[in-house]
């Protein structure tokens, strides 16, 4: 079986980190969270991918992934000229597929414990279509499945108004190639896009088997900084810790912590897990580095305290006061001036969101 995954859209709920790059490139817990999709991929043995490619700096997916090869997968990319559906960008496979079973992965999704058992049931069943629903508290953002009384499914809605019930639809979909006879029926939707949703709905109407699996574990779709945030949480929450770095006396590291190659933490600092730093960063000494925080590579955190964060790569941070809640982007600088008491200095990108 071959895996497709969805690389495009705009991500404008995540601007401006998704000026600079596609939503699914970045980080949670120090790796972009379509690397988490491409590792699942393969430990299900699915070693054959294509990612569908949208207009949001697509270069930066290819200079990641490359061939696949350092990830133990061949990898191929399709272009969506634009972002249409996930049913235009299934389309967009048709010949990749070559007629075989196939796996949708969005790129945004992360899911515990990885699809594995799925495949297997997947494979060993006679479903032409097979989905993956989890219990949600807001199902009116997600695709949603109705049951009859005997627990059949019956209906597929997207983003019903008064969900008929909790259980929303995974980003994650097995396929026979029938489904492309049912895209190829679609109108474009409210929103513009052909949905998946209503092409899964046609193959119900017509008769077909559509299969579904209900997610045990946690599944996060990425859509929104909260979103990231409890993501990064979530993976933060099963870290296996490791101290690859330097820690020097007096300095604290308590709980779950990971430490790259040539980071330091300085004396003083305390570093309070679950937490993750990169390579070749630098926690001087007083800094507070407290749970639900990945710091990237190649960064500084002079002074300050940071918690439920994200800091990319290549940041510098040195400031009188503690970052909570944040998303930091590559190569950013926050800095307190003591010089200027009265008055705080910025020079932001497009559509920031700052807290004060
Ligand atoms: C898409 C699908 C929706 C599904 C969701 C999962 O929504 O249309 O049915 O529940 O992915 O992540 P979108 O992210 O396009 O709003």
């Amino acid at each position: 079986m071959k895996g497709v995954i969805l690389h495009g859209g705009y991500g404008t709920k995540l601007r401006p980190l998704t000026h600079t790059g596609p939503k699914q490139l970045i980080p949670v817990a120090n790796k972009p969270i379509s690397q988490y999709v491409v590792e699942d991929l393969r430990n299900s043995g699915i070693t054959e991918i294509a990612i569908i490619l949208g207009n949001i700096h697509p270069e930066k997916v290819k200079e990641h992934y490359g061939n696949g090869e350092r990830f133990g997968v061949k990898i191929q990319y399709v272009q969506q000229d634009k972002p249409k559906g996930i049913a235009h960008a299934v389309s967009l496979c048709r010949e990749y597929a070559n007629n075989q079973p196939f796996i949708i992965y969005l790129g945004d999704n992360l899911i515990k414990g990885g699809i594995k058992n799925h495949v297997q049931t997947f494979k060993n069943s006679n479903h032409d279509a097979m989905i993956l629903l989890c219990q949600v508290k807001n199902p009116q953002r997600f695709g949603v499945a109705k049951f009859d009384e005997n627990g059949k499914l019956v209906q597929l809605i997207e983003k019903p108004k008064e969900p008929p019930s909790n259980y929303a639809l995974t980003g994650i979909y097995f396929f026979k190639p029938v489904i492309f006879q049912m895209i190829k029926q679609l109108k474009p939707s409210w929103r513009e896009e052909l949905e998946i949703t209503e092409a899964i709905q046609l193959l119900l109407e017509k008769g077909y088997s559509v299969g579904y699996q209900k997610v045990q574990g946690w599944w996060k779709d990425t859509g929104t900084p909260e979103d990231i945030l409890e993501a990064n949480r979530l993976v933060l929450d099963e870290l296996k810790p490791e101290i690859k770095g330097k820690i020097e006396n007096n300095s604290s590291i308590q709980g779950r912590v990971s430490i790259g190659k040539n980071s330091t933490i300085k004396e003083n600092a305390l570093t309070r897990g679950p937490a993750i730093i990169g390579e070749n960063s630098i926690i001087e000494p007083n800094v507070y580095v407290g749970p639900y925080t990945s710091i990237g590579n190649n960064c500084t955190i002079k002074r300050g305290e940071i918690e439920n964060s994200i800091i990319m790569d290549n940041c510098i941070i040195n400031i009188n006061d503690r970052i909570t809640d944040s998303l930091i982007a590559p190569h950013s600088k926050i800095i307190s001036n003591n010089n200027t008491p009265h008055g705080k200095k910025f020079i932001i990108g497009e559509r920031t969101y700052i807290e004060l």
